[in-house]
């Protein structure tokens, strides 16, 4: 049996307004949702969060967006959630996401895409404890 997951989502700040029906549309999709709070990123955690695009020419950009108002970060558990998750969260650019998946849904540009999924399981336990979602571990 395939071991249960963790994984880390995030509606950003432009998308706040679209809380209510971004959540409905992961639950209709069959997701189970272990956690989630509302924050507002201060820009001292934002660079943390997304420390791996730290040497990237839109750094600077990635981190005022996200700390432009709140934010909805959810826990999501289950098999292989974080491919899974991914998959429906679409690609990077919402140009080129798949029909019917959040991005091509709620994102407007590639920069403000709308929505964050972790990118793999080490990724998504870092983001969890970052973000300090009060989750049930999928491992107890
Ligand atoms: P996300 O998948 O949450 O993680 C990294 C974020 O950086 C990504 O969503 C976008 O918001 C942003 N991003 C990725 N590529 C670019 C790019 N080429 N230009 C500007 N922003 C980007």
């Amino acid at each position: 049996m395939a071991k249960i997951q963790r994984t880390l989502g995030m509606v950003k700040p432009c998308n706040f307004k679209n809380s209510k029906s971004i959540m409905t549309n992961i639950k209709d999709a069959g997701f189970t949702l272990s956690g989630a709070t509302c924050f507002r990123w201060s820009k001292q955690a934002a660079a943390e969060f997304y420390i791996e695009h730290k040497d990237k020419p839109f750094y600077g950009e990635l981190i005022d967006y996200l700390t432009e108002g709140d934010v909805l970060v959810f826990v999501l558990e289950g098999e292989d959630v974080v491919s899974r998750f991914r998959k429906f969260v679409g690609n990077t650019d919402p140009k080129k996401a798949a029909k019917g998946t959040l991005r091509a849904l709620y994102g407007e540009s590639k920069a403000r895409n709308g929505i964050h999924s972790s990118a793999n399981v080490g990724d998504a336990e870092r983001e969890i404890a970052l973000s300090g979602v009060m989750a049930v571990d999928a491992g107890s």
